[in-house]
């Protein structure tokens, strides 16, 4: 048998001048493995001779070597013989291949032919036709749903009619609205549908912040904020979008939007460096940033430590010698020795330097391959919280984040950062909190802000200022007497006749309105919103079996979509479970996954993960052409 199948070139060459018309009637799968051997296998298996096998299967190479395992080949059926007198019959009972007047079926005529019109689509029944599979085309005009949804070729025309079902060419056939099928006309979308137009405020044309009449009527949007302060700064929060927010530059009631981290801001709240990268210089709380990250105007954050890029620094802290941490407190960034400050206290390169023991707070470190994906740290997986983006520290639950009950008592040093000092006179800048350090005497300022850092401006030592961690002045906790609170007063509604919750709008109360969705624990208690039968989280973790809200929590106040509580944009954008949340992100969320557009929640690239890219009409964020270029998304995030 192998001998008859590697002589049947000479066979098939003898008898056919080209591959014949095969009709087949079924077709056997070829095993999952295959050898030259299979033809014969399956020729034998199925009672057909081999020469018979190969007739039916023209394509194959006579040696067998080109089948392919799990493919179909025909193992019953016929050749259709050549026609001897030029006449090709409808049903195919002869063909053209072969025949030597011409080897195309001409189905105006049933001759057969080899003229262009002879095998072009439309009339080309059989043979050497243009087309692959001439039997899907149209041989008398008629298309549509009622003909078979046959293809229009050739003389035809090569679109389908709407009206008509019958093929034909120009704008009646292939026009907008008159193509059924075919070689339509197609204009493709010059922008995004948009499923609803987004509010004006949500695209505001501020670039860097600043807004309203004294900022070439810039209006403030969603990455900045949406309201327009009388400072001219967008912003949200009581202070931007209390009294003298301007409303024809932004949204004034829409105080609620967690803040879209944004590198280089003038920190929000005390806090710089790090994650969010927040700079201290035109911040309420200090020019300069600590080491451990938080603003202040000190000895303490301006000189040993002082993080100069991130504020003012009143004492370089670069090593001059290559020594790094300990008394001196140097740092080896941008120093010339190294920017790693190793365990041992000397700057440099090497793994040695910037790996295991590596003083993050000195330096930069290297060579983390643990970074927690999902906002959990330590544990079986041990995973590190560092560059994470859920927060630097890895608490005693197990849960990544940047508050203080993160960084704090029980915080575990082995896979974050933690806050350091164990008297009670706070060595890092934080205060209050389930540590309990206090600010007196720290070097940071004698003064615990309601934020829990340590300083010595107005911030840190009025409204909220916790006077068990430190001094405070004498004006400090007001408690409110007109029922207004926060904002540049800074009252309280704690102990107020009015109610003890400080909505978002400013105002005292005790409604949920008041106490649950925007309301700003700086300026009195509040309650978390929702239905959270577990009440506010113990733990850093929220919703699932135990249904912890963050909201009210002091690990933050969204509930990411892994169950983790925290105030970043990997808590708060796509994903954040609202009914355990109080500040989840609304309007075009930030995509964490990749996937954006209308067809994805109207998701956007921006402001996330994938900031910097483009929306592709696909519905996925990236940086090619085909996601930047025609069709690119523009409402959703950057587009050429
Ligand atoms: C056999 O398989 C070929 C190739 O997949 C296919 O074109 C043909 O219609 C099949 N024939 C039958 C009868 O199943
Ligand atoms: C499709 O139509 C356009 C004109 O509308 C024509 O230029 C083009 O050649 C047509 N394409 C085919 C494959 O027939
Ligand atoms: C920003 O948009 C506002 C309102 O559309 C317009 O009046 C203003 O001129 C724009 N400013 C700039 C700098 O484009
Ligand atoms: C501002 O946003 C709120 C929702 O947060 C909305 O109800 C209100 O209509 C918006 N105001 C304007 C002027 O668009």
């Amino acid at each position: 048998m192998i001998f008859i199948c590697r002589s049947l070139p000479l066979i098939l060459l003898a008898i056919l001048p080209v591959s014949a018309e095969v009709r087949c009637r079924y077709n056997a799968t070829a095993p999952p493995t295959v050898s030259y051997y299979t033809c014969t296998a399956l020729a034998t298996k199925y009672d057909i001779s081999i020469e018979k096998f190969f007739l039916l299967n023209p394509l194959l190479d006579p040696d067998c070597t080109s089948i392919q395992a799990g493919e179909p080949y025909c193992v019953a059926g016929n050749i259709v013989p050549t026609t001897t007198d030029g006449t090709c019959k409808p049903d195919s009972d002869t063909s053209c291949l072969g025949y030597s007047g011409g080897q195309c079926c001409n189905s105006q005529t049933w001759k057969c032919g080899n003229t262009k019109a002879d095998c072009a689509a439309g009339t080309c029944a059989g043979g050497l036709c243009e087309v692959n599979d001439p039997s899907t085309y149209s041989l008398d005009g008629k298309c549509g749903s009622g003909n078979g949804n046959k293809k229009c070729g050739g003389k035809w025309g090569d679109c389908c009619g709407k009206s008509t079902n019958t093929c034909g060419t120009g704008s009646s056939f292939c026009g907008v609205g008159n193509c059924l099928y075919g070689n339509c006309t197609f204009t493709p979308p010059t922008s995004a549908p948009e499923t609803t137009p987004l509010p004006f405020y949500y695209t505001g044309n501020t670039t860097d912040g600043f807004c309203g009449p004294n900022n070439d009527n810039k209006v403030c949007n969603v990455a900045w904020g949406f309201c327009c302060a009388s400072t001219g700064k967008c912003g949200i929060g009581a202070q931007f979008c209390g009294t003298g927010c301007m409303p024809t530059y932004g949204n004034c009631t829409n105080a609620n939007v967690a803040p879209t981290p944004k590198p280089g801001d003038v920190s929000p709240d005390g806090s710089c460096g790090g994650q969010n990268a927040f700079v201290c210089k035109g911040s309420s709380f200090g020019d300069c940033c600590s080491s451990s990250g938080f603003c202040g105007s000190s000895d303490g954050h301006c000189k040993a430590g002082c993080q100069n890029k991130f504020g003012t620094c009143t004492g370089s802290n670069i090593s001059p010698d290559g020594t790094c941490g300990g008394t001196n407190g140097y740092t080896c960034s941008d120093s010339t020795f190294g920017n790693c400050c190793s365990s041992s206290g000397f700057c440099g390169t090497t793994s040695g330097h910037c790996q295991a023991g590596c003083q993050s707070k000195f330096g930069t470190c290297t060579g983390n391959d643990k970074v927690s994906p999902d906002g959990t740290c330590g544990g079986t997986n041990g995973f590190r919280c560092g560059g994470s983006g859920f927060g630097d520290c890895c608490s005693s639950s197990g849960y990544c984040g940047s508050t203080t009950a993160h960084c704090s008592a029980g915080c575990q040093a082995s896979f974050g950062t933690c806050s350091t000092g164990s008297n009670t006179i706070s060595t890092d800048g934080t205060c209050g909190g389930s540590k309990g350090l206090t600010c007196k005497g720290s070097g940071f300022g004698d003064c615990c802000s309601s934020a829990g850092y340590c300083g010595s401006s107005t911030t840190h030592c009025t409204a909220g200022c916790q006077a068990s961690f430190g001094t405070c002045s004498a004006d400090s906790n007001k408690i409110s007497t007109d029922g207004t609170c926060g904002g540049t007063k800074g009252l309280i509604c704690t102990g107020s006749e009015f109610g003890d919750c400080c909505s978002g709008s400013g105002y005292c109360g005790s409604t949920s309105g008041h106490c649950t969705t925007g309301c700003q624990s700086s300026f009195g208690k509040c309650t978390a919103s929702g239905t959270n039968p577990g009440g506010v989280s113990p733990d850093g973790s929220c919703g699932g079996a135990k249904k912890y809200s963050c909201a009210g929590s002091t690990f933050g106040g969204c509930c990411s979509s892994g169950g983790y509580c925290g105030g970043t944009v990997n808590h708060c954008a796509q994903g954040c479970q609202t009914s355990f949340s109080n500040s989840c992100m609304t309007g075009k969320i930030p995509t964490l996954d990749g996937s954006c557009g209308p067809n994805n929640g109207g998701r956007t690239c921006a402001n996330g993960p994938f900031n910097g890219q483009c929306c592709a009409a696909s519905g996925f964020c990236g940086t090619t052409s085909s996601h930047c270029g025609t069709g690119c998304l523009a409402g959703y995030g950057t587009c050429n």
